[in-house]
């Protein structure tokens, strides 16, 4: 059974109950996070509630806890749920109107979701373990503030199965310039050589913790040439490699692309070495 916060209590997230009129519900007016903690450790939690805080600020929001609260309820819903490897979502809404209307009420009190879910341990970099991904390609048709961390995902959502349709897992999408954003639930990354790229952040990407971390990490402790730019459709083909990130994933190896393999169609040489580098350094202060 699975502990989950709701408004001021601890409760069986099966019994976790909001109303119909709470805006997130009728509006996706609301902000979330996801944190991974493993062993209890959480991993990049200054970025994690920096973009939250972000997110609040685009949308006027106020978190209804202090900082300090929230990760203290954090730490309390970890332990409750057994300290393991874990995503912890978080969820800020603006809270109940019995009025339905677009403008923001202003005498409402947010609602405050929290519940963790299994993550499953990290991969330490590890070829023979690493979950391998196959993605197909598609035109980014999401809106045009993707930097917001918001609970309307349905553009999000429809990119996915639009992927799992198409027998993939996941979706690298590309604007109207055929260049690289992101994928529905991941940054992307392409290898090339030595040669480690991400697409410049935009109102078309959400700025991934993972992502982050990741160019910190391959910079200051690898010998990699780590480099931020658009990143066109034609050398997303003709990469070496290619990666997706997210909190729940780390770096993760595409090994197929449209139907056709990546590099040897296995997790590439790079990958190992960059994946080992994040494992090292994945409880590091970011
Ligand atoms: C659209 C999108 N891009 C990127 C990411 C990766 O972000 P992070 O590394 O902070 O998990 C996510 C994660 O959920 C996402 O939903």
């Amino acid at each position: 059974m699975t502990t989950a916060y709701l408004n001021n209590e601890f409760i069986p997230l099966e019994e976790a109950r909001i109303s119909p009129m709470d805006r997130g519900f009728l509006f996706g007016d609301g902000i979330y996070e996801v944190i991974p903690s493993h062993g209890g450790r959480f991993v990049g939690l200054k970025l994690h509630l920096a973009r939250l805080q972000r997110g609040l600020d685009e949308i006027q929001l106020e978190l209804p806890v202090s900082y300090d609260e929230l990760t203290t309820l954090m730490k309390t819903l970890v332990e409750r749920n057994g300290s393991g490897s874990l995503g912890i979502y978080i969820q800020v809404t603006r809270g109940v109107s019995m009025t339905r209307n677009h403008v923001y009420p202003s005498d409402v009190t947010p609602t405050l979701f929290i519940y963790t879910f299994d993550i499953g341990k990290p991969n330490e970099g590890d070829p023979d373990t690493a979950r391998l991904w196959r993605v197909v390609t598609g035109r980014d048709l999401r809106w045009q503030r993707c930097q917001i961390k918001s609970t309307s995902l349905l553009g999000n959502v429809m990119h996915m199965m639009e992927g799992v349709d198409a027998g993939a897992e996941e979706i690298l999408l590309f604007d109207e310039h055929d260049n690289l954003t992101e994928a529905s639930v991941s940054n992307a990354f392409v290898v090339s050589g030595n040669t480690i790229a991400t697409p410049a952040l935009d109102q078309h990407k959400l700025a991934g913790v993972t992502r982050d971390m990741a160019l910190s990490i391959l910079s200051d402790h690898g010998d990699f040439n780590v480099e931020v730019r658009p990143v066109s459709r034609t050398e997303v083909g003709a990469a070496d490699e290619l990666w997706l990130s997210s909190s729940t994933k780390e770096l993760a190896p595409i090994v197929s692309i449209d139907g056709k393999p990546v590099g040897t169609g296995a997790a590439g040489s790079v990958w190992c070495r960059a994946q080992r580098l994040m494992a090292a350094h994945r409880f590091d202060d970011y």
